[in-house]
């Protein structure tokens, strides 16, 4: 590691003590993708502003969209933004979907304070010794693994899967113990991007699961991915002014609300952000064809996602005051 000793340098935290509290608390830490400044400006009012702890997530896409040294540099900026607005959160920088052991390693050595090994696709046996490996590594630095038993439908590390493989509630104890991770994703219906269920399906997720999955792992750490709710102003704003989405749609709010009360204790979002972007420049663009100063269009972008992040924190996740 060279000089650089970790992420606490960055005044950074892991997760560990976050989802503690959390899965006692009975609310769930948001879990932000970020990709641009605009995108992490809008995190951090919006978790300054409810005094709320966040985990901000960097998936392998976003590291090589906005380079990884400016991505450690932004994240480590936001511990001192927060402070400027007048709230020290406690921010954990994670990375999303991680897909190799070096990759993980890497993210360790530059600055990350979790990481996420997803070996859902493999078989349960190498996703077991992929996983231990990178607890092994990880844990070495202080820094928290994220695992995933069962696989989402839709995208998902570049893999289409179109059927979900629900988590199988009698492999995650062995998996957990054998693995020594610190929070597990499940797969319990929910899946990535905007179209989550088909026309007529019912919008419903599996509760029912992760009920099970909580008996036999009680007070561990849960994690559910793909859990944008799509709301539909933010679609119908977005058709209404030259886009064309159809059919998307998301998990019901108070579903995740359940589920956050319960031992789900991070919830992950990128999506919502996405559409909420999307509205906001296309509104502008739209109403005002001879605007082209960047600023018109992404500060207005800015503040939908702060309100929308804000949302979700008092009204879905429950993570506001928390910090
Ligand atoms: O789970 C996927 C996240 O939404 C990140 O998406 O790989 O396109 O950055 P991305
Ligand atoms: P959404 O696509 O539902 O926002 O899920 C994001 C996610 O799970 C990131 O890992
Ligand atoms: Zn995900």
């Amino acid at each position: 590691m060279n000089e650089f000793t970790g992420y606490k340098e960055l005044g950074l935290v892991n997760s560990r003590d976050l989802f503690a509290k959390a899965v006692s608390g009975g609310y769930a830490i948001p879990a932000y993708n970020f990709n641009n400044l605009e995108q992490l400006q809008a995190i951090v009012m919006a978790c300054v502003e409810t005094a709320s702890p966040v985990i901000l997530q960097v998936s392998k896409g976003a590291r090589s969209y906005a380079n990884q040294t400016l991505l450690r540099h932004l994240a480590a900026g936001a511990v001192e933004y927060a402070a400027e607005l007048g709230c020290e959160i406690p921010i954990v920088l994670h990375l999303d979907h991680g897909d190799s052991f070096e990759l993980c390693k890497d993210c360790i050595e530059t600055g990350f304070s979790s990481v996420m090994i997803d070996g859902s696709h493999l078989s349960y046996d190498d996703n077991v010794a992929l996983t231990r490996r990178v607890v092994e590594y990880a844990h070495q630095y202080d820094v928290t693994v994220e695992g995933e038993l069962g696989v989402l439908a839709g995208i998902e590390d570049d893999v289409h899967a179109a059927e979900h493989t629900y988590t199988e509630p009698d492999q995650v104890e062995d998996f957990v113990g054998k693995t020594g991770v610190d929070s597990l994703a499940i797969a319990i219906g929910t899946s990535h991007g905007a179209f989550k269920f088909k026309p007529g399906e019912e919008h419903l997720i599996r509760l029912d699961i992760l009920r099970e999955i909580e008996k036999r792992i009680p007070g561990f750490p849960i994690v559910l991915h793909g859990a944008s709710s799509v709301p539909q102003e933010l679609i119908q704003m977005i058709n209404a002014h030259g886009g064309k989405l159809k059919d998307a749609v998301g998990i019901a709010e108070d579903q995740l609300r359940e589920a956050a009360r319960s031992a789900v204790c991070k919830i992950n979002i990128d999506s919502d952000g996405r559409l909420a972007m999307t509205a906001a420049i296309r509104k502008v663009l739209d109403e005002k064809p001879e605007e082209f100063d960047p600023r018109k269009y992404l500060g207005p972008a800015r503040e939908s996602l702060k309100e929308l992040y804000k949302h979700k924190i008092v009204n879905v996740l429950g993570s506001n005051g928390k910090a």
